[in-house]
């Protein structure tokens, strides 16, 4: 029955999304192989059935050939990369290095090894860059013009990755999600930033001062487990060279995000804008389309952003408190 079972690989797949992808393709009856460089951030549910987790660098050719070799995934969901838009101001050649030669590398080592592995790419929305209100939602047909060097960065995986796959024997698709949100994700984004420094002001760990940065900003939120339905659909519908938003459709500025979060807990929270959380350069308004994925697959997401704020506040409340008791 085992040997039934189709092997994919997640690239990536120890981080946020690469974690409810896994559960997910498990559930989907595949066998679930993972590339990251980092070992497996938490021992739980999502990792009892993994078939195999290798500690692979994709900026490094190093065992990339043999490891596919053994594997021969029949699809490969590439989600390893920098994927943080304020840290990509100060760590622009790391950011180009690990989102455009890791495709490259990976790319490369599919043509080698001669498998027809269907691959799908994660890009990201931010590609579009600064868009008039007037025109947004933004569909796929708008040109890129990025503006932080996380999104020049996946513009030119992008770029890098429709040029490879001519040379592939399997299908590449890329898709361009929006912001994801859910219980797991690091800090460093908004809502994780937001909720953990909630739970440590419960515990009383700090003063009851939350720090934030830019509050005007709008932004089109989708639950990651939403997110990952979006993922195996656009690489089962997509076809090759197909370029696909994945969103909500729907925004909500982070003063709305922060007023819900601090809504809900009981203790009197003061806000502090603080200018270190600023980045060099905002977009105002990311608000996606999602009308071709739909058309093609028939995904919508379904989880209600309440619902996620919620998950998200009580995942931090208990990784807090585990704090506090090692
Ligand atoms: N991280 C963070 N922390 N952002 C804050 C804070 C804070 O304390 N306060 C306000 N913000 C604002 C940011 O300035 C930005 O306008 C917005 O909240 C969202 O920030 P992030 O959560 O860091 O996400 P992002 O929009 O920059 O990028 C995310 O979405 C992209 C797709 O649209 C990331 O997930 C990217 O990887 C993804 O590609």
């Amino acid at each position: 029955m085992r040997n039934q079972q189709i092997p994919v690989l997640i690239t990536g797949g120890a981080g946020f999304a690469g974690r409810y992808l896994a559960q997910l393709l498990r559930k989907n009856g595949r066998k679930v192989y993972i590339f990251d460089h980092n070992p497996l951030s938490e021992k739980g549910e999502a990792w009892e059935e993994i078939e195999e987790h290798y500690i692979i660098d994709l900026t490094q050719t190093k065992d990339l050939r043999k490891r596919l070799k053994s594997i021969r995934p029949a699809e490969i969901f590439h989600l390893a990369g920098k994927a943080n838009v304020k840290h990509s101001w100060y760590g622009e050649s790391e950011t180009y290095l690990t989102n455009v030669i890791g495709v490259v590398n990976l790319m490369c080592a599919i043509r080698d090894t001669g498998l027809r592995s269907n691959l799908l790419i994660i890009s990201s929305g931010e590609v579009y860059g600064q868009v008039p209100d007037s025109e947004q939602p933004i569909t796929e047909k708008r040109s890129p013009a990025p503006r932080s060097p996380y999104a020049g960065s996946k513009l030119c995986q992008e770029i890098a990755a429709l040029q490879l796959a001519r040379s592939l024997k399997g299908k590449t698709v890329i898709v361009r999600p929006f912001n994801h949100i859910g219980p797991g994700q690091r800090l460093g984004f908004v809502t994780a930033d937001f909720a953990h420094q909630i739970a440590r002001i419960e515990h009383k760990l700090q003063e009851p001062l939350i720090h934030v940065g830019n509050l005007d900003a709008r932004r089109d939120f989708t639950d990651v487990r939403d997110m990952v339905e979006g993922y195996v659909k656009a690489l089962e519908f997509g076809t090759s060279g197909d370029v696909i938003n994945l969103c909500s459709g729907k925004t909500w500025s982070i003063k709305e995000i922060l007023d819900y979060m601090t809504s809900l807990s009981s203790v009197d929270i003061t806000v502090r804008v603080d200018p270190e959380r600023f980045r060099p350069s905002d977009i105002n308004l990311l608000q996606g389309n999602h009308d071709y994925m739909t058309r093609l697959s028939q995904w919508n997401p379904e989880l209600d952003i309440a619902d996620t704020l919620t998950d998200i506040i009580n995942y931090w409340r208990k990784q807090v408190s585990l704090e506090t008791v090692t």
